[in-house]
């Protein structure tokens, strides 16, 4: 029956791509011009359909790897981290799906290169008073040269090593603003397992969903990345979430890594 329920998924899965071409070059063609002319329109679209279609039909099913996420993050803090306010920098934070996890005691700096999304983040941050915000720095990842070196206890992600363009140099980066001991922590979509049908469709769709979903890469190894960016040491969790309809992403991962 599970074998059964598979084989109709993967069914879905097909079609479902190729409705997404389908729709991407007829009914779709002036939207998919306009994201391919325009990063403003790209940054728009994106910050729109994210906070109010991606994350109404997605949220719902990553809760528990953001949960998990800070978890890893509470259990490994040392007890002087614990007690002293965390200095905290979210990088590619969006709409601030983060927040309501967030330990007490944050200070709390963001980075996002999308301008777009601090209305909706400030909307957000308004709830969760327990964070005491910082500053909102709109910059790339890959060069952050607003942040200080060495000034930041914990730094976040999630979803978003796959759309930075340079994974690698943002990692460098990012090993920069850690202090000594300081924590990064992420939670990331990754590839499905190579020669996999899977692994096949995220190849067919990727240049449509790139392209709505603002850079956004599915074949990413971030986990080698992460291991290879010269941390003392990584802890790396991977799970898949078993809906089938799931197709675009459902390999994840929950990594610690500390400087
Ligand atoms: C898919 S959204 C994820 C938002 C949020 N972290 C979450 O978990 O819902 C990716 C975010 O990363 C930001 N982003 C992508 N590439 C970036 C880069 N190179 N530098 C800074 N922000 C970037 C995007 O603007 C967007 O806000």
């Amino acid at each position: 029956m599970e074998k059964y329920t598979e084989v109709i998924g993967k069914i879905v899965w097909f079609f479902s791509a190729i409705l997404m071409w389908g729709l991407a070059t007829t009914v779709g063609l002036p939207i998919t011009i306009s994201l391919w002319l325009s990063t403003t329109f790209r940054d728009v679209f994106f910050s729109w359909t994210y906070v109010y279609i991606i994350q109404f039909f997605f949220q719902s099913q990553l809760v528990s790897l953001r949960k998990k996420m800070f978890q890893l993050l509470q259990k490994n803090l040392s007890s002087k981290q614990r007690s002293d306010p965390l200095e905290v920098l979210e990088i590619g934070i969006g709409d601030g799906a983060n927040l309501p996890y967030y330990p007490d005691n944050c200070k709390l700096t963001v980075v996002d290169k999308n301008k777009f999304f601090e209305p909706y983040f400030r909307k957000s941050a308004k709830m969760y008073p327990h964070i005491s915000y910082q500053r909102t720095v709109i910059q790339s990842a890959e060069n952050m040269m607003d942040v200080e070196d060495n000034s930041m206890d914990v730094v976040v992600t999630s979803l978003f090593q796959c759309s930075c363009e340079d994974p690698d140099k943002v990692l460098q980066e990012i090993l920069r603003v850690l202090k000594p001991g300081g924590k990064y922590v992420c939670m990331e979509h990754v590839a499905f397992p190579k020669k996999t049908v899977g692994f096949l469709l995220q190849k067919i769709v990727h240049p449509i969903w790139y392209l709505y979903s603002n850079g956004c890469t599915l074949d990413r190894d971030l986990e080698k990345k992460i291991k290879q960016a010269g941390f003392s040491e990584v802890v790396c969790e991977q799970y898949v979430k078993p809906q089938w309809w799931m197709f675009i992403a459902r390999h994840f991962i929950v990594a610690m890594a500390t400087k």
